[in-house]
């Protein structure tokens, strides 16, 4: 391996894999994913050959929203595991070179959290401040036309000081007042509590949305708005996400990273800064500034353009050229397949277009974020309306906003626990788990996870998948296509998002292919015209 890709950070180069700890692998029989589970699972990411593991919260919680409402940023929900079992999977993460990264709540805590118990107590309080208060309107009612993610009012009342809260999500996840030092303070200790420990980075929800319209006006309702998207979709967010005043915060985060790696108390071996990562569902133009104006704010914006556009071919073109050339100079870019949010890219596109859908993700220029069971090519379950366990589900329900489905436990063998647990699992297993599953696809050269295994290694040892420039190859109908370069080295890579043959025009171009979709094309000589049957992809390196 060269220089330059040896001194590249391992965020650029490398590739995250999120763990949804709650459905990753149950150790102690409760139907429940925990932290010695993940632990025990380290060997397989090691074998499949990701860069790092990013944890979903496993925080204290009332599990309102499955930890995304925080009772105590610095331990371990009980459900999870211990800050000891933190520390042992942190250790052994590292002994195999993997990165660990941990989610940072920092939009809004649980209601049960001793800040907000002391917040409610009065209107006089020291910790009134860290939250969101105001008046009724005039007349009664909450205080402005606000509305939260999982419907209804952003503001709830609390009887007994006569005031409202806000809350972008459930009433249970009251929003801290980042405009308070002490709460901004408050949350920089609880960075470098995890930085202590030894984390390599912080994955920050909704980092869009901590600041607020100082004025606290209404916004506008949204002209053409679909409830399929979401019923807080009837209003534009103007005035309750990405305010101006939030890069500021999003620089003050950063800061604590940078510093804290220029003390030097990064852990023997880890000299490399923390990454921060931002998640953000905001148009690409307006996505990229939270890089900051001197690259001071996220390293990794998330891009989450593949969740969203329709799986064609012209969309996709459009997007990649859009979000490359809105990138800032020097900006890093990222691209996301599937997260705990969405509905799985199996179910999206199917089967045949998920492993496509693989080869775009790993080939792309930016550093790709995997969903856990996405690599089996792991589909949405179908969730009986009784067990039912999202709250968006619960308050919307029958319209497919619930995120159930894509949060199904990990299958890792058959039988009724699916390897992943010797209990009851929280979630019940798809109905394919018999032959979608990880140690069925593990001895099969074909298989979803094998392809994957075969593109994860192609990209460590070939720096221009990884860290190489991208140009375009001027493609039509169903084609996307692409070459990465680096160093002399250069790759072709040709998807098809169809399912009728292709041909791509290739010009003077000649290669030898090294990768496929259909795993059977490797050696095979391109020049002149690359045909590509229906839903495939190739990878071919150029002479
Ligand atoms: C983020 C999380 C989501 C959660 C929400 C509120 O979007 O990914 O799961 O419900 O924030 O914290
Ligand atoms: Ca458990």
């Amino acid at each position: 391996m060269n220089r330059r890709v040896e001194t590249a950070p391992w965020w650029r180069r490398g590739v995250v894999y999120q763990v949804y700890p709650r459905s990753f692998q149950d150790s102690n029989g409760d139907g429940i994913g925990d932290l010695p589970g993940v632990r025990q699972r380290l060997d397989y990411l090691a074998w499949l050959g990701v860069d790092a593991v990013w944890l979903s919260p496993f925080y204290p919680s009332p599990m309102a929203d499955f930890g995304y409402d925080v009772a105590d940023y610095c331990g371990v929900d009980p459900i999870f595991g211990t800050l000891a079992d933190f520390e042992a999977l942190v250790e052994d993460a590292h002994a195999r070179g993997l990165r660990v990264v941990v989610d940072f709540v920092p939009n809004h805590t649980s209601a049960r959290h001793p800040w907000f118990v002391e917040s409610r107590a009065s209107r006089q309080g020291p910790r009134r401040d860290w939250y969101l208060w105001r008046d009724p309107a005039p007349g009664g009612g909450p205080p402005n036309n606000w509305l939260a993610h999982f419907g209804g009012s952003a503001w709830t009342l609390d009887e007994r000081t006569g005031q409202y809260y806000l809350h972008a999500f459930l009433p249970e996840q009251p929003d801290l007042n980042w405009r308070n030092p002490d709460v901004r303070a408050a949350m920089h200790d609880v960075l470098r509590f995890w930085l202590d420990r030894g984390v390599d980075g912080f994955r920050v929800d909704v980092i869009w949305h901590l600041l607020k319209d100082e004025q606290f006006r209404d916004n506008p309702p949204a002209p053409d708005s679909d409830p399929r998207h979401g019923p807080s979709r009837a209003l534009l967010p103007i005035y309750t996400t990405d305010q101006p005043g939030v890069h500021e915060i999003v620089r003050g985060l950063r800061r604590v990273l940078d510093e804290h790696a220029r003390r030097g108390d990064r852990p023997a071996g880890r000299r490399d800064a923390p990454v921060l990562i931002g998640e953000i569902y905001l148009p690409v133009e307006r996505l990229v500034r939270y890089y900051g104006e001197r690259l001071d704010e996220c390293h990794l914006p998330f891009n989450f353009q593949l969740l969203q556009l329709p799986w064609r071919a012209d969309a996709i073109r459009a997007a990649i050229a859009r979000y490359e050339a809105a990138l800032p100079p020097g900006a890093w870019p990222n691209w996301v397949l599937g997260n705990h949010d969405h509905h799985r890219i199996a179910t999206r596109v199917g089967p045949a277009q998920a492993r496509v859908a693989a080869v775009l993700l790993l080939t792309l220029r930016g550093t790709p974020t995997l969903y856990c069971g996405d690599e089996i090519g792991l589909r949405d379950i179908e969730v009986p309306p009784a067990l039912v366990q999202d709250p968006y589900e619960r308050s919307c329900p029958g319209v497919g906003l619930g995120r159930d489905p894509e949060r199904a436990p990990m299958p890792w063998g058959g039988g009724p626990g699916a390897g992943f647990t010797t209990g009851r699992p929280w979630l019940p297993r798809g109905a394919d788990a018999a032959t979608v599953n990880v140690s069925t696809q593990r001895d099969d050269p074909a298989s979803m996870l094998a392809l994957h295994r075969r593109l994860l290694a192609l990209r460590r040892a070939e720096p221009a998948l990884a860290v190489g420039t991208w140009a375009p190859v001027p493609a039509d109908g169903d084609v996307v296509a692409f070459v990465r370069a680096h160093e002399g080295r250069r790759f072709l890579v040709a998807l098809n998002l169809g399912a009728r043959l292709q041909s791509l025009w290739l010009g003077p171009a000649r290669g030898g292919v090294v990768l496929g979709t259909h795993l059977d094309r490797e050696g095979e000589q391109v020049f002149a015209t690359l045909v590509l049957r229906g839903d495939e992809a190739v990878v071919a390196v150029l002479e």
